[in-house]
């Protein structure tokens, strides 16, 4: 394996390990077990490895301020899902980059399009998405619906909102980096 896939991949790993145990944002869950359980749900509906990729890792720019200062000259001063997506935008494919990007914008499309949807919210995600600017207008909607990964965002934004079971047994970070290593390009120089 090419050596700065494996760097980010041992200091992802390594910021799970050691920051894993915080709060997801007021679940009831870690952020580890909710990454864990996304990853575990992309899974078991046979995501492919960038699917699995993106779910295991739609939350990593809530670590924004783990990564050298060279990826946060890229993702300061932004929202997490744009921090995640620039941090992952030197050693990840496109897709993923821009799953991770829209994750949040997402769930303002579902609830703008999907009945019923806006009901299954966690009581935090509401919340959230008042911060995020709510449910999208025609014109976001429109230029969501353009988007060439437009029905992979709604999938992961799907396992993202059930990934938030307590006390759900999923396998281990380790289990997914083979699947990382797989989906890893190196576009840094
Ligand atoms: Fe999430």
């Amino acid at each position: 394996m090419e050596s700065k896939a494996n760097n980010i991949i041992a200091l992802i790993y390594e910021i799970i390990e050691r920051r894993g145990h915080e709060s997801y944002l007021g679940e009831g869950l870690s952020m580890r077990e909710h990454m864990l359980q996304t990853a575990f749900l992309a899974e078991n509906e046979g995501g492919s490895d960038e699917e699995i990729a993106v779910a295991l890792l739609h939350d990593i720019g809530h670590f924004t301020d783990e990564f050298p200062e060279k990826s946060l000259e890229k993702g300061l001063n932004n929202f997490h899902e744009d921090c995640g997506a620039n941090i992952l935008s030197s050693f990840f494919p496109e897709t993923v980059v821009e799953a991770v990007r829209h994750h949040v914008e997402a769930k303002r499309y579902l609830c703008a399009t999907e009945s019923g949807y806006f009901a299954c919210l966690s009581a935090a995600s509401v919340n959230s998405l008042n911060v995020q600017g709510g449910p999208m207008n025609e014109a976001e909607v429109t230029i969501f619906e353009g988007h060439t990964h437009k029905n992979l965002f709604v999938k992961v934004r799907k396992w993202d909102d059930a990934a938030k079971v307590v006390g759900m047994s999923t396998p281990p970070f380790s289990h997914y980096v083979p699947v990382l290593e797989r989906v890893l390009i190196t576009r840094e120089k």
